[in-house]
Parts: structure tokens; C-alpha cells; sequence
């Protein structure tokens, strides 16, 4: 699928998180990339900053790995919240979790809020690491709504939407509204770009 001949880069994609690696999945093989995941842990960095959690969970990933990486970290920001929970959604929603948001959105008339996904690549020959993002606008819902997806999925209705939370949605449809579906097809189309090389890549 490359469009300069040849192969493109075969690459890792590192993450523990089931519901992310079927997005990412569905994203990749649409576009013919050849990769595979790995249910690998990352040690996350506390950092207001997700390219640089990313970025920190790359390079640790390709030490591991010797291979070409891609990690993404992702967040929810919340207006009313002044962006809370933001780079620390991971452990906000491991304290607190949807019923928690929800308690602390109790009342609140601007429900708007934000996902972001910040995607880090790293590989030898396309180095330093490269980043790619996306986002999505809309709002926190009254209640949870749905079982499919994960994390904030079930409280959050995507503005481009149809009113259904992403926890509402099968992979396809949360895919075509996402921020990590609109930063994994930035990565899909750069990568796709790039030429397999056999090592040594000097
Ligand atoms: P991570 O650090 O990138 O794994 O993500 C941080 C947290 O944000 C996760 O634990 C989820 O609770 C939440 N999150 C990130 N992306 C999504 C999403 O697409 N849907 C729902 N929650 C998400």
C-alpha cells in the first residue's frame, strides 16, 4: 500500500487496552497497513502534556521491542471543568470513574467537552518520534448511556453525532466521529508512505 513501490513499514502498535486496539485495528486493515498489536505495559509518566506521555511511552516501547512503535494516550476535557480530567482521565477513571463525572457535573448547564488523542510513532529511520492527533467535540450526558466501548464512552455524546453516546455505538460508528479514529487515519496516511527498509538501517 505504499505509494512510492515497495512495502510499507511494518510497526508495533502498543497498548493494554482492548477497546483501543480494536479501533485501532479496524482503522489499520481498512487502510492495508501491516502491523500487530502488543498487550504491552508502558510506564505513564505524570505529565498535563499527552505527547509527552506518549512520547515517553514510545521510546520505552522500542527498547523493549527493537521494532517500530506507535502509543497513544488520550483524554477527556471537560469546559466546565476547566479541562479536568485531561492527561490524568487514566487514574480519574480508575477513582472515580463515569458515576464520579457525573456527580461532579450534577447541575451543570455546559456539559461540553473534548476528547484527544495524541498518537507517537518511533522507528529508526523515521526518527525523532513523530505525533499525531486528533479530537472530538461534545457533551456529557445526563446519565450513562450504553454498554459498548470503554472508559468515558457511556457519558459522552459526540456533537457530530446522532444524540447516542460512543458507549451506544458499534466500533464502525464511534470510528467514523473519533479523536483516535481521525489521529490513526493522520498516522495510517503517513505511514503508508513509508518504505519497508531492511535492517541495518544504516
Ligand atoms: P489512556 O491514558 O490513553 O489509556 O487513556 C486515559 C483514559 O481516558 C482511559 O482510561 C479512558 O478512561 C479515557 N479514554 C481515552 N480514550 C477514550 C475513548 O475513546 N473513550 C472513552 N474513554 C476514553
Amino acid at each position: 500500500m505504499s505509494r512510492s513501490g515497495g512495502r510499507s513499514l511494518r510497526f508495533v502498535v502498543v497498548t493494554r487496552n482492548p477497546g483501543k486496539a480494536r479501533e485501532f485495528e479496524k482503522i489499520f486493515s481498512e487502510c492495508g497497513l501491516r502491523f500487530r498489536v502488543e498487550p504491552m505495559e508502558t510506564p505513564e509518566i505524570q505529565s498535563e502534556d499527552l505527547r509527552e506521555v506518549a512520547e515517553k511511552s514510545a521510546l520505552y516501547a522500542y527498547d523493549v521491542l527493537r521494532e517500530p512503535v506507535m502509543v497513544e494516550d488520550a483524554g477527556l476535557f471537560i469546559e466546565a471543568l476547566n479541562g479536568f480530567p485531561g492527561p490524568f482521565s487514566s487514574y480519574v477513571y480508575k477513582t472515580i470513574g463515569v458515576e464520579g463525572i457525573l456527580k461532579l457535573m450534577r447541575g451543570v448547564e455546559d456539559r461540553r467537552a473534548r476528547f484527544i488523542s495524541v498518537i507517537a510513532f518511533y522507528s529508526p529511520i523515521t526518527e525523532p518520534v513523530k505525533f499525531f492527533t486528533g479530537e472530538v467535540e461534545g457533551y456529557i450526558s445526563e446519565e450513562v448511556r450504553g454498554s459498548k466501548g470503554f472508559g468515558f464512552d457511556p457519558i459522552f455524546v459526540p456533537a457530530e453525532g446522532d444524540g447516542r453516546t460512543f458507549g451506544e455505538m458499534e466500533v464502525e460508528e464511534k470510528n467514523k466521529l473519533s479523536h483516535r479514529a481521525r489521529a490513526a487515519r493522520k498516522f495510517a496516511e503517513w505511514i503508508s508512505g513509508i518504505r519497508e527498509v531492511t535492517p541495518p538501517y544504516e
